[in-house]
């Protein structure tokens, strides 16, 4: 082993026992706790979510929406993954603050990378049984990122603690959410990209994990396939034979393929494997293995069976926290209907 794959390891060591130490007590019932991450100490969100802030007002919004989740991915598990990237794509423009559910025109729902994004009727299913249960206290941003971390743990993957107590925005503009990334761009803008939400390569390489389960719309990709980069070959980085499955699997853009080929349904450590094998669905899937600054990530998730399930927990309680609306600002709100601002719905 060299002397950088050791430090790397000791790196990633380091970050679990950060994660887990991060984490409160399994039985956080009574007591009010707060979020302490480390590498958020610029945010200070001391006191402004809690993981008991439900607990008097709705103490049934964690198992009610647990039940509404199962039940909905027991129908169609392709919701799963759904719900997941919904999640992303609300905390990649304007923070976690459900500004991606808002549903007017020119609102981010409405912008090119969020086309293929589904799962709304979920959202919608689960904040109309709260409302029932206890009218204006729950907010979409609360229920969209509790939904997603339930949703990954019906697929197998990791828990994470969620503290609660984001408000929702009232703006929704599609040009912020033309910047998320589609899959066509290149590391360095990634790393850029995720640096300026606050979170690091590592970050990058874990979440990307995601895409260990869930699809894509073969028009995402049908680039690599016949003419990538005006040379009129495909992806020379794609193996052979998966470059051939995709090819009969690709006929119609609006055809559907899965982003892990080999265990689609499962979230586990296989879409890192599947790197190594040049079966990356997406450009910037395959990407982080042949650059220096993230393939070294790519290689710990593989040989390290636990490590990717720790640190997606870990970076995703850090995720979730982005840029949150609290108490504090008079910008958010408790909507009661999740596609509309309450001025709107009365
Ligand atoms: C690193 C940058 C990322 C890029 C470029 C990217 C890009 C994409 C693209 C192009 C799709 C397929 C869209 C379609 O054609 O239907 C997709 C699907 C998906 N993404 Fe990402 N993504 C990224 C990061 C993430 C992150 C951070 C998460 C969550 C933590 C995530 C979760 C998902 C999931 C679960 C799907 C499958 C959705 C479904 O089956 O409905 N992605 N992503
Ligand atoms: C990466 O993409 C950005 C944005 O498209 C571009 O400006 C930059 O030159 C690219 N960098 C490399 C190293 O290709």
């Amino acid at each position: 082993m060299s002397n950088s794959y050791l430090q790397l390891l000791l790196v990633l060591v380091i970050y679990i026992i950060s994660a887990i130490s991060a984490q409160p007590h399994e039985n956080y019932d009574d007591s009010v706790f707060t979020l302490q991450v480390p590498t958020l100490e610029e945010t200070n969100l001391d006191n402004l979510l809690s993981f008991g802030y439900y607990h008097k007002s709705c103490p049934q919004f964690e198992s009610i929406l647990q039940n509404k989740v199962k039940e909905w991915i027991k129908k169609d598990y392709t919701l799963a993954a759904s719900l997941l990237r919904l999640h992303f794509h609300d905390c990649s423009v304007r923070g976690c603050d459900g500004s991606i559910l808002l549903k007017h025109e020119g609102s981010e729902r409405t912008a090119l990378p969020s086309k293929t994004l589904r799962g709304y009727e979920v959202i919608d299913d689960i904040k109309a049984e709260i409302e029932r249960q206890c009218p204006k206290t729950v907010s979409c941003a609360d229920i969209l990122t509790t939904a997603a971390r339930d949703a990954t743990v019906e697929l197998g993957g990791p828990y994470w603690p969620v503290p609660y107590g984001r408000k929702d925005g009232k703006v929704s503009v599609d040009k912020e959410a033309e910047l998320v990334p589609i899959g066509h761009e290149n590391i360095t803008s990634l790393i850029e990209y995720f640096q300026s939400k606050g979170l690091t390569v590592l970050d990058l390489v874990v979440l990307s994990g995601a895409h260990t389960i869930g699809r894509t719309t073969c028009g995402s990709i049908q680039y690599r396939l016949y003419n990538y980069r005006g040379t009129g070959k495909p992806d020379p980085t794609i193996d052979p034979k998966y470059l051939n499955y995709l090819k009969r699997k690709c006929r119609w853009a609006s055809e559907y393929v899965y982003l892990d080929a080999i265990t689609p349904k499962t979230f586990d450590r296989e879409y890192y494997l599947n790197l190594k094998k040049n079966m990356g669905l997406l450009s910037t899937d395959q990407l982080l293995y042949s650059d220096s600054r993230t393939s070294p990530f790519v290689s710990a998730f593989t040989t390290t069976p636990s490590l990717f399930q720790h640190q997606f927990a870990f970076s995703m309680s850090k995720f979730g926290v982005i840029d949150v609306l609290t108490d504090q600002d008079e910008d958010g709100e408790i909507r009661t209907n999740c596609n509309f601002v309450n001025d709107y719905s009365y």
